[in-house]
């Protein structure tokens, strides 16, 4: 597939590059792991949580990417914003999971996207713990360490094993207690993995039939979103459009329409 624009890169070359990077990240913060203690500081709460195996996960990362291409753009959440001339704009989370990392549970992951002009073109997560690498291109599909994903076949939210996640923010978190007190009987079962990307990439592969999370932000699902979305699942925001930080939800399109229902009713009674 073609980049939009006639002299776009080549999103499959883009993104053996974006894979080999993820697995030398991936494969640091094991060793990170397997080393001493992890230095450990707070960010903008005491829930918000940063090692140093993240940092150095991202300066891999970004090393690695503008060693192959200097005149690319770069959005990583311990460094920022580099702004780069090129028109493509790499979307780093170094490390997805680090309150879960840094107790040794092994459920984090890498996550690298692009966009081209600010269309997203390919997605790369991958879970050292398991060694499984979830890529995808815009318009060829998802894969799991090259095998063909498509999400669950599951239409009744009755049967539905849904993923989601807490804001740091208590006043959130607090609101999302209260829709999960609704949604508890209404699907089968909820699972909080403490990974946004690999709950995308987990719909993906079917293994979570439908997810929704708010108050991320774009390096937490750049990545999983493409996955998530080139498997088949529906991804958008509050109101069916795009999704954005505020709320994405991700699934087959029944089950994310019968879930977008259940939360917007819980909108508008805490409107009223
Ligand atoms: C976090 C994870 C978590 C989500 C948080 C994110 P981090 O990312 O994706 O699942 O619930 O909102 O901040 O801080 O571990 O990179
Ligand atoms: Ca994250
Ligand atoms: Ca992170």
């Amino acid at each position: 597939m073609a980049l939009p624009g006639a002299a776009g890169p080549d999103p499959g070359e883009l993104c053996r590059l974006a894979e080999a990077a993820a697995h030398e990240a991936g494969e640091l913060l094991l060793r990170g792991l397997a080393g001493g203690p992890l230095a450990i500081s707070t960010k903008s709460s005491a829930r918000d949580l940063v090692t140093d195996l993240d940092r150095a996960s991202e300066a891999l990362i970004v090393r690695r990417l503008l060693a192959a291409r200097p005149d690319d753009g770069v959005l990583a959440e311990e460094a920022g914003e580099r702004p780069g001339p090129s028109g493509l704009r790499w979307i780093v989370d170094p490390l997805d999971g680090t309150g879960n990392y840094l107790r040794g549970t092994p459920m984090y992951a890498v996550s690298v996207a692009a966009e081209w002009w600010g269309e997203p073109v390919l997605g790369v997560v991958y879970d050292p713990s398991r060694r499984e690498t979830f890529t995808a291109v815009r318009g060829s599909g998802a894969y799991l360490n090259g095998t063909p994903l498509s999400v669950s076949r599951r239409t009744a939210l009755g049967e539905a094993l849904l993923g989601t996640g807490f804001s740091r923010d208590p006043r959130i978190r607090t609101e999302q207690a209260t829709t999960l007190g609704r949604l508890v009987n209404l699907v089968q079962d909820i699972r909080h993995s403490g990974s946004a990307a690999l709950d995308l990439c987990w719909i993906a592969a079917g293994r979570l039939d439908v997810y929704y999370e708010a108050d991320l932000r774009h390096w937490d699902r750049a990545a999983g979103e493409l996955i998530a979305a080139e498997a088949g699942a529906r991804v958008c925001g509050p109101h069916g459009g795009p999704a954005t930080d505020d709320l994405v939800l991700a699934g087959p399109p029944a089950l994310v329409e019968d879930l977008r229902a259940v939360l917007a009713h819980d909108e508008t009674r805490t409107e009223s």
